[in-house]
């Protein structure tokens, strides 16, 4: 059975993840905060986009090619960042980053990633952005842009967020922490989803990019978690491009 076969449609596969992940996980992936009023207006908005065809046109493809910060690409999106992708599906950075390059769109690695921002930029090559959640001391954000530059990174995404942390209930009440803490609900969540535990629970060790910091004793002095950014010391220290993405 093919995977069109397997899955119709996205609500199906949806439906397969929701079985597949431990709640922890499958919070962070599908919850939103309060009443989840932003995440069904957002689709009801998605909803409201309709597509005309144009009736009698030849069915060639059309051109959706695009060009962004002097790069052609294949299409006018590319894939958006999401934190921990390896925990969702094992190697997730990995597979998008090679599946980008092949189809020339870009691909946003996040800050709190489980794979390298290195491993990432010898996948993707000029098809890999970083994208930035400030930590809070200066010196890990010219370590983490260094180390950017050092492997070739040319396009920066910095993430602006609310300037306050946000009270994000579905994880404290499924017990997901940055970086995972074991304790008895987390541990029975895996316990009672092996297939997850087995593939994705290694990953849990390389999350965040911060393996090299953290060999200089700096982690602890980070906060993953999106703060009110200093956009001067990101420009300053960066040479290449510079982009901002906005959350809600
Ligand atoms: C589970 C999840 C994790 C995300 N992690 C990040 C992240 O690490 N960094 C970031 O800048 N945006 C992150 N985002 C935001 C997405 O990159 C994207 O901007 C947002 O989901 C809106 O796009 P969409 O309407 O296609 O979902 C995350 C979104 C989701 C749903």
């Amino acid at each position: 059975m093919n995977i069109d076969q397997k899955y119709p449609s996205v609500a199906e596969m949806e439906a397969a993840a929701y079985r597949r992940l431990p709640p922890f996980m499958r919070d962070y992936l599908f919850g939103a905060l309060g009443g989840n009023v932003s995440r069904q207006k957002n689709r009801d908005d998605l909803n409201a986009v309709e597509l005309m065809p144009r009736y009698l046109s030849d069915g060639t493809a059309p051109d959706i090619r695009a060009t962004l910060f002097g790069r052609a690409y294949d299409a006018p999106f590319g894939v958006a960042p999401v934190g921990l992708s390896g925990l969702i599906w094992p190697r997730a950075e990995r597979i998008l980053a090679a599946a980008a390059k092949r189809h020339n769109i870009p691909y946003a690695l996040s800050t709190v990633a489980t794979a390298s921002l290195e491993d990432i930029r010898a996948i993707a090559g000029e098809h890999a952005w970083y994208q930035l959640y400030t930590p809070k001391q200066p010196e890990v954000v010219k370590h983490l842009l260094g180390r950017c530059e050092a492997v070739g990174y040319d396009t920066l995404l910095l993430t602006v967020d609310v300037p306050y942390e946000t009270r994000r209930e579905q994880d404290i009440r499924s017990g997901l922490t940055v970086p995972p803490a074991f304790n008895a609900r987390t541990v029975w969540q895996m316990v009672t989803h092996p297939e997850w535990a087995f593939a994705c629970w290694p990953r849990v060790f390389q999350v965040c990019q911060y393996q090299a910091v953290a060999r200089d004793g700096l982690a602890r002095k980070t906060s993953p978690s999106p703060s009110r950014p200093p956009p001067s010391l990101c420009v300053g220290a960066w040479a290449g491009i510079f982009c901002r993405s906005a959350l809600p």
